[in-house]
């Protein structure tokens, strides 16, 4: 089983990349998943829906990695009620390449009210093109739970982001009715009709 992390912040010191190395650790301590972190959202150009056919090479790179991968943990902050730009545009990069399609996918967000803004705007988004969000997590005030070096030490935020993780690795072992009471329990707080992800199986 391998699973992309993905994080929409370029900061030195990313809560929302701290966040999903303890995932990431976790999954690979626990022999859950090989993990990859894809490192080049800083050389994803703005998209234009004229090169989807074609598209720069930093896309061409995330494509293929989500191709090679069993699932997708997302990260992003949220930035003034939204989520941030350069994950929204990533993301939609993806939708003609079909990349995510019927992809579970694990979304967060770390940030000072713990981005239930940018948890919407990613699982809203991440549905349009059918990719499968069977987890969310938001994690208020980041740097409160982190240590001076900046991993995360609050001990309920450590077992939080584990539970979130796990969550994504198990809809993996799901038959296709399983993996639609997953993505349902998500989805449907948000308005989103789970019939929009057709037959699952
Ligand atoms: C311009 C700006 C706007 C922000 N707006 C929000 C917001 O609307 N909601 C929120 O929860 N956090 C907000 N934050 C806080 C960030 O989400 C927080 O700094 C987060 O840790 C950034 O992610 P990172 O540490 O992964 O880079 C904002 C920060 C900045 C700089």
């Amino acid at each position: 089983v391998r699973v992309t992390t993905l994080c929409g912040s370029l900061g030195a010191a990313s809560a929302n990349t701290a966040a999903l190395s303890v995932a990431a650790d976790y999954l690979h301590d626990q022999g859950r998943a090989d993990t990859s972190a894809f490192e080049g959202l800083h050389d994803v150009p703005p998209f234009r829906a004229d090169q989807v056919d074609d598209p720069p090479a930093a896309v061409r790179r995330l494509q293929a990695d989500l191709e090679q991968s069993d699932g997708l943990l997302v990260g992003a902050p949220e930035y003034a009620g939204g989520l941030a730009g350069l994950a929204k545009n990533a993301l939609d990069w993806l939708v003609g390449s079909a990349s995510l399609y019927h992809m579970p996918v694990g979304v967060l967000s770390a940030g000072t009210t713990g981005g239930e803004y940018a948890i919407e705007q990613m699982v809203r988004t991440l549905s349009w093109q059918g990719a499968l969000v069977v987890a969310v997590l938001g994690i208020e005030a980041p740097v409160t739970k982190m240590d001076e070096a900046g991993s995360f030490v609050d001990v309920g935020t450590v077992e939080a982001i584990h539970a979130w993780a796990a969550q994504v690795v198990a809809a993996f072992a799901d038959d296709a009715a399983g993996r639609l009471v997953r993505v349902s329990d998500i989805v449907t707080p948000y308005g989103i009709d789970p019939a929009r992800f057709g037959d699952l199986t």
